[in-house]
């Protein structure tokens, strides 16, 4: 029997498990540093894409599979090491996602005041590593850098009423900030122009249908370049876009509570203030006919007391592991993990830790099973890891106090959050704190951490 330890149960993680549950003889532990299984469709999706996030049930059922075993709050490099994962594993494939936010590099980023989309949405979220009293929203005027998928997120949730979104599963400490949001001003900021912003049509369009908002646009910021012209010829996603954007420049604003505006060709400078932030300088920039821009020098200052930043994710290293800073991913072939160059026979990766911080969840499907047919390619030629006693990691992880999450353990965290849902006539209410958590998930008991029978003959594939 082939034995694989994934790290990391979101879409990669869960996607790289059920391939591997194909191959037929092979028992998979998925280990996730968090008491909660499914990565960023439960701490990043936002809570109004309801859709979208209901890709969980499908997820669900491969860490359902009898070949797998979910072993959550362990996390691997600080609760167990690289080589002892080699001992008990004949293979270990990490897919560890990219948990930071990049930088903007300009003076005043670190003011109290300036954050980051990533600890936002991980707020709004209830993700257990984010401090409930982060955000309070007395701000009025709110400054989101960046045009892609997630400053779209960020931005609606801004302008969005808590009433809207009371029927989604934010927790109470979230509800209540946004129930005395004094925000009334979101701008949603590019420093290149509306054919090369990165949100697609879709998200975007939400932006312009929101009861609690208007939604502004400057015409003059949606003038083309010819390499912009060539561009939205050439694709029908970047029309669709402007088409969009031009619609909303007619539009006149109909005194709604908040306004959303969105810019282009404006790029950060400085975030402003003294004790905290005050405002935002930005210099207006020029396409340079390559899809870039240069400075202009002409610089202008927005009121902002919320700057987030919303310029895309990082990887973090794991101890052990090779890593580059320069691009934030584990350095791999295919999905091998590549030493000094060389590729390490047991060493995997797949999703955001494999290619960097893009892509949807269904684009982790084909990049996992990728790395799952390396894997299956070099597994007749792997060394045999010396612990073959499946039983014999939980014990090492309980030696240690660690306080393992078992699938039956995160079974009775769904039930908890379902009932504090029921009890506010909510489909659901998630509970953001991790001692919370691991009470909730106290009541499974020990017997969950039963090692998985072999799965020949079975597979668990998930659409996408
Ligand atoms: C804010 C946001 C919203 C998004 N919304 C959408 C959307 O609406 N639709 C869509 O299709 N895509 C969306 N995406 C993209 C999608 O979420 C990603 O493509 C996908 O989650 C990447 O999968 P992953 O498994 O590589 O990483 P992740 O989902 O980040 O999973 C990584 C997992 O590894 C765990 N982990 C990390 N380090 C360790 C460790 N040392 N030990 C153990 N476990 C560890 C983490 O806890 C996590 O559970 C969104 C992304 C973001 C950032
Ligand atoms: N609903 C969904 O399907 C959904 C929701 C959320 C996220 N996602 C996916 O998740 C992935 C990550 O999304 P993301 O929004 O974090 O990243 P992204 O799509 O890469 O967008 C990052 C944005 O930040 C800007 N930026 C980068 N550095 C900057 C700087 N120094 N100054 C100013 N602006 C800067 C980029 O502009 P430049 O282009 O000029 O660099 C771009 O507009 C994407 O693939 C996205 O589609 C999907």
């Amino acid at each position: 029997m082939l034995r694989v330890a994934v790290v990391g149960s979101g879409p990669a993680g869960v996607y790289a498990a059920s391939a591997l549950t194909q191959h037929g003889d092979v028992a998979i532990d998925v280990l996730d540093r968090l008491p909660c299984p499914y990565g960023l469709v439960r701490y990043g999706v936002a809570p109004d894409h309801l859709k979208i996030k209901s890709i969980s049930a499908a997820l669900r059922a491969v860490l359902e599979h009898p070949a797998v075993r979910f072993l959550g709050n362990v996390e691997v490099g600080r609760d167990v090491t690289l080589a002892e994962l080699h001992d008990h594993y004949d293979a270990v494939l990490f897919s560890s996602g990219a948990a930071v936010d990049r930088r903007l590099d300009v003076p005043g980023e670190d003011l109290p005041g300036s954050d980051s989309a990533t600890d936002f949405v991980a707020w709004y979220c209830g993700h257990p590593d984010a401090p409930v009293d982060h955000f309070t929203l007395d701000a009025r005027s709110v400054a989101v850098i960046g045009v892609g998928n997630v400053a779209v997120d960020v931005t609606r949730i801004l302008a969005k009423s808590a009433d809207e979104l009371r029927s989604t599963d934010v927790p109470d400490h979230v509800l209540e900030v946004l129930q005395r949001s004094q925000v009334q001003d979101i701008h949603m900021i590019g420093r290149r122009g509306p054919v090369q912003a990165k949100f697609t049509t879709k998200e975007l369009r939400e932006l312009g249908e929101l009861a609690n908002a208007d939604i502004l646009v400057d015409p003059r910021e949606l003038e083309l370049d010819e390499e912009s012209q060539r561009a939205i010829g050439a694709e029908r996603a970047l029309r669709r876009n402007l088409e969009v954007l031009q619609e909303w420049a007619r539009r006149r604003p109909e005194g709604r509570p908040r306004r959303i505006h969105v810019r282009f060709l404006l790029r950060p400078v400085e975030v402003l203030g003294t004790t905290r932030v005050s405002g935002l300088r930005l210099e207006r920039t020029r396409l340079d006919g390559t899809g870039n821009v240069t400075g202009t020098g002409q610089m202008c200052t927005l009121d902002a007391q919320l700057v987030l930043r919303s310029v895309g994710y990082r990887g973090l290293p794991v101890p052990g592991m090779p890593f580059s800073e320069w691009t934030g991913i584990i350095p791999n072939s295919a999905g091998r993990v590549l030493r000094d160059g060389v590729p390490v026979p047991g060493e995997y990766v797949a999703g955001w830790i494999k290619r960097g911080p893009t892509g949807v969840i269904g684009t982790n499907k084909n990049d996992a099973s990728e790395t799952v047919a390396a894997l299956l390619a070099d597994a007749p030629a792997l060394p045999p890891a010396p612990v073959r006693d499946p039983d014999a990691l939980p014990a090492l992880l309980a030696a240690r106090g660690v306080d393992v999450v078992t699938w039956q353990g995160w079974q009775a965290i769904d039930a908890a959050e379902a009932a504090l849902g029921r009890a506010q006539g909510r489909q659901r209410v998630k509970i953001a704190h991790r001692a919370e958590l691991l009470r909730a998930a106290a009541g499974a008991g020990d017997a969950a951490l039963a090692a998985p029978p072999s799965a020949a003959g079975s597979t668990a594939a998930v659409p996408t």
